[in-house]
């Protein structure tokens, strides 16, 4: 624990270091992002032996399954004449590109060239990133250097039901990070409808942690949780129940940036059932689209209701789990794809928004004199139940 703020501090991150909405290659937010693993493909969507082109942090990769089952990255052109490399095919745990055969190991460097009688392979290596499956998620390391430990996340590893699912939005990553506690009652008021009174707003303070910032909230009558948003842009809730939980269970969101002006959340949740209990639970989900694409269509849908075409409150009878995205979806694009920060008049309730702009400022402007930065990790086992 490093530092606390109470609810009657309100000064403003030093916009000097505030950047974090400019993600790709040499920004001062996309190299700290770069610092991190990130999640970059749902695991189930990728079969073995397949390619598929992925953009992240506003660069595109080759992201495929080796024969061996392992997945790897690696850059998206072919170093010969530059084409897409996802269009090729895979041997082994090698990629071969589709226009004249060069291979490429998991590493990115050529190992054949048929159309070459003195091969010069040796002297052709591509990009290879650090990759590895976790959770249900393809997790890469898009950094240079060698990558740190892919954090563990004890409480998502105890027994349980892992689902996993994934949706674009079409705004700042940062948006979904700024994303408060406060919103619930007011963005959420049909889907979580015992939020909607004023009774229910809380108090908030944040601090710092090992993970990122720790929101305490304590409400009206008495009671109290906590939220977290560990860095770089990530919230856990293990052993949370909501409302639609049919058992407490572990929550884990990550917001992947796309390009500097959409994003992408990969949802892990672990139902924490076993047996005969989690057997049934599987079943009854089996083969329903709205539990493993709910939010298809979705960005199509907010544009059209932050358009004026579609009304949000038209579309309370959808299922609750994609009324929810529809309603931060709209809230978040609604507030600019980067929003204008210098504009906001940010008040006690953005205490957490507050704490964790200042810690991302500190840290990019650590790494931009060449000081350490902080090293992350996630809180042990059970940490407290929200
Ligand atoms: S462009 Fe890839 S082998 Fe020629
Ligand atoms: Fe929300």
């Amino acid at each position: 624990m490093v530092a606390t703020i109470a609810n009657n501090e309100t000064e403003q991150t030093p916009a000097d270091w505030g950047d974090v909405y400019h993600v790709g290659p040499g920004t001062l937010a996309g190299n700290y992002l770069r610092t991190f693993w990130h999640p970059v493909f749902l695991a189930r969507e990728l079969p073995v032996g397949k390619a598929r082109p992925i953009h992240v942090l506003g660069e595109d990769f080759t992201l495929y399954r080796g024969e061996s089952g392992q997945p790897h990255v690696v850059d998206f052109r072919c170093a010969h004449r530059r084409t897409q490399l996802s269009i090729g095919w895979v041997e082994g745990d090698a990629i071969r590109c589709r226009y004249h055969g060069w291979a490429y190991d998991a590493g990115g460097q050529c190992i054949e060239q048929p159309g070459e009688p003195e091969p010069f392979c040796g002297r052709v290596k591509i990009k290879g990133y650090p990759t590895q499956e976790y959770l249900g998620l393809i997790f890469a390391y898009l950094g240079e250097g060698e990558a740190p430990p892919l954090p563990r996340y004890a409480d998502a590893e105890a027994p349980g039901v892992v689902e996993t699912l994934t949706y674009e939005r079409r705004c700042s990553f940062y948006n979904n990070v700024d994303n408060d506690v406060l919103h619930v009652a007011f963005v959420h008021h049909w889907s979580v409808p015992d939020w909607h009174t004023w009774k229910a707003i809380p108090t908030l303070t944040a601090e710092e942690t090992d993970f990122g910032v720790m929101q305490h909230v304590t409400r009206g009558n008495g009671s109290t949780s906590h939220t977290m948003m560990g860095m770089p842009a990530i919230s856990y809730r293990p052993y949370a129940r909501e409302i639609h939980d049919p058992a407490p269970t572990t929550h884990l969101a990550w917001r992947t940036p796309v390009d500097d002006e959409s994003h992408r959340g990969f949802l892990v949740d672990v139902v924490h059932l076993t047996g005969e209990e989690a057997d049934a639970y599987r079943k009854g989900r089996e083969g329903n689209p709205l539990f493993t694409d709910p939010y298809s269509g979705t960005p199509e849908i907010i544009q059209q209701v932050l358009a004026g075409d579609i009304e949000l409150d038209s579309l309370r009878e959808v299922e609750r789990i994609r009324l929810v995205n529809f309603e931060d979806g709209a809230t978040q694009v609604g507030q600019g794809e980067i929003p204008d920060r210098e504009n906001e008049h940010l008040g006690r309730s953005d205490i957490g928004v507050m704490l964790h702009r200042r810690i991302w400022a500190r840290e990019m402007r650590a790494l931009a004199e060449g000081r350490p930065i902080k090293q992350w990790t996630p809180p042990p086992a059970r940490a407290p139940a929200v």
